[in-house]
């Protein structure tokens, strides 16, 4: 079935291949070793997507693989890639909160590392030759450690569909899912989840409601609202209605909450590295509260130059972590910047969530810039309003000039 010139054979003698357990992953493994001649490690990182670590580490054996290294990655993803991008503002094209796009580079990591510790000469991953994922796994592998060869089998063997994958598998007898799989395709971790394919390729297509993984269809969600504080400190989420929690926990548990309420479905066609446009559908429940709650704290402690100017590093930022670039030295140099201006992000903001919504109802903050004095319109006020009159005399000054030349030229700016 898989045709490849000979000439891979011999050309790797050891491949850590990224391994969920799925079809594509699962058959990889046979493939390799076929066509590449290759001894294969399988490398499984958890992120959050709620796989049995164990189980999957058992199939790979069965499978196959002369080792299965498997790791919990969630307190990483959280501590080095999501808060980041969460103190980033990080939203590509405004909306997708990046959570498959911040976990490639640590697998892609993770991966080259335990090339290293196995004396590996390549690393394997699964991802189809039209997305933005083998990017981000490769660019990364690049990046860190440019002497390991990447082997994409998805893009180099001639098995196209699904039940060819299951042949191939069957013939071999290796064990793959026997459940009929929903047709679409899902990326799942702690900050969210992706779903494509199916009837969503076509854009006019409402998404099935089968299609959802992680909240409730509004309609369904609960009659009235409830309100959750999520407290900051130096732009990093710390607490939830004033309870301290870590990261991971903190996350599961807005997750949860956004999720019973059917607050963070995201339907959005996107722009892909690789020049096209495709449709997906996110979930981001606990993403959508914790990044409207920071956005608020800068608000409310940013001078604003630095809020402003986080607006443009946002993007960036964002498209950074999308174009499969974190560990190159714009990021680093970026994040720079965005650690020292989220130094004074602290306090607490209160969310009013009700069915598919969440609003911002209260703010509160030592570090905040708001000054009752300045702002009221009420007795106490210390704005100083006769300043206003040189202030206004100044800025309109290049306005001014602008209007009587050219009324000296004829021009009359009322005519225009
Ligand atoms: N479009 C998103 C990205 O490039 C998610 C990719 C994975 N999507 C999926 N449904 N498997 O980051």
């Amino acid at each position: 079935m898989s045709t490849l010139s000979a000439g891979q054979i011999g050309r790797y003698k050891k491949i850590v291949c990224a391994y969920s357990g799925g079809l594509d992953t699962s058959v990889m493994i046979p493939w390799l070793r076929e066509n590449y001649g290759a001894e294969i490690i399988t490398y499984t990182g958890d992120l959050g997507q709620g796989d049995d670590l164990a189980k999957i580490k058992a199939k790979a054996l069965n499978t196959g693989a002369v080792a299965a290294e498997v790791d919990d990655l969630q307190e990483r993803f959280v501590h080095e890639f999501i808060w980041p991008a969460v103190k980033a503002g990080a939203l590509y094209e405004g909306q997708y909160p990046l959570h498959t796009a911040l976990g490639r580079p640590l697998l892609a990591r993770r991966l080259v590392e335990v090339a290293r510790a196995h004396g590996a000469d390549a690393i394997a991953h699964g991802c189809t030759g039209k997305g933005n994922d083998q990017v981000r796994f490769e660019v990364t592998a690049q990046a860190l450690a440019p002497d390991i060869g990447v082997v994409a089998p998805l893009r180099e063997w001639d098995m196209l569909t699904r039940e060819d994958e299951v042949d191939y598998a069957f013939a071999r007898g290796i064990p793959v899912p026997i459940t009929r799989e929903k047709p679409y395709s899902i990326d799942q971790n702690l900050w969210g989840c992706a779903i494509e394919c199916g009837e969503m390729e076509d854009l006019w297509t409402e998404p099935p409601a089968d299609a959802w993984q992680m909240t409730k269809d509004p309609i369904e969600a609960p009659r009235g609202s409830t309100e959750v504080v999520i407290g900051f400190e130096h732009g990093i989420p710390v607490s939830v209605d004033g309870v301290a929690l870590g990261g991971v926990a903190l996350i599961r548990q807005l997750n949860e909450l956004a999720g019973h309420y059917g607050v963070g479905r995201i339907d959005m066609v996107e722009n892909r590295v690789v020049g096209l446009k495709s449709r997906e559908v996110y979930e981001a429940p606990g993403a959508s509260l914790i990044h409207m709650a920071h956005t608020e704290l800068e608000r409310v402690c940013l001078d604003r130059a630095t809020f402003n100017y986080m607006r443009r590093v946002s993007q960036d930022f964002a498209n950074i972590i999308y174009d499969g670039v974190w560990f190159g030295p714009l990021r680093e140099s970026l994040s720079a910047f965005v650690d020292q201006a989220n130094k004074p992000i602290n306090g607490v903001v209160r969310l009013r969530v009700s069915a598919g919504r969440a609003i911002v109802t209260g703010r509160k903050s030592p570090t905040s810039l708001y000054d009752d004095g300045l702002a009221t319109y009420s007795h106490g006020d210390t704005f100083d309003r006769t300043a206003a009159v040189g202030f206004l005399k100044l800025y309109g000054l290049p306005y001014r000039t602008v209007a009587s030349v050219r009324r000296k030229n004829g021009d009359d700016p009322l005519a225009r």
